[in-house]
């Protein structure tokens, strides 16, 4: 069930390049399974399980979803390249670094895992994606020629 947040949210994070919309739209549904995990306590079993999960699927998202926004970058001559790859270099880290805790079996900090998932949602995909759009628009450039969505 989405709460009113999320919904406008979900409106927000559009920045209507379709195939990066609906890759955003994934860590979306992780922003919001994060928020369920609030009121489990960070040690019982329960939590750090679903917390695996979580961190599993943010491991597939920036797999399937950072190099495919860093080609789309590059094919529009975007600007804020290096920069922006940067960011992404320090999430796939921090995903890393949760795998090193995962696998050597300690405990992940429940509050620093679901404050990490909001930082990249609001810093990254509502401010530093959004820039992308904002240079497409501004360049008048077609991205369905690049995408080769329709
Ligand atoms: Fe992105
Ligand atoms: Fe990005």
């Amino acid at each position: 069930m989405k709460s009113k947040d999320t919904e406008i949210l979900d409106i927000a994070y559009r920045i209507n390049i379709d195939e990066i919309d609906e890759q955003h739209s994934r860590w979306l549904e992780i922003y919001q399974e994060s928020l369920s995990l609030a009121s489990g306590h960070d040690h019982d079993d329960e939590t750090q399980e679903k917390m695996k999960i979580l961190v599993a699927k943010m491991y597939e998202y920036a797999r399937a979803h950072l190099k495919f926004e860093e080609k789309f970058m590059e094919s529009i001559g975007y600007p804020g390249l290096v920069e922006h790859k940067l960011q992404h270099l320090e999430l796939d880290k921090s995903i890393s670094d949760l795998f090193v805790k995962l696998f050597n079996g300690d405990p992940i900090d429940k509050e620093k895992l679901i404050s990490q998932i909001k930082v990249w949602l609001y810093q990254h995909i509502l401010d530093h994606d959004k820039k992308i759009a904002d240079y497409v628009s501004e360049k008048g450039i077609d991205v369905s020629e690049i995408t080769g969505s329709d």
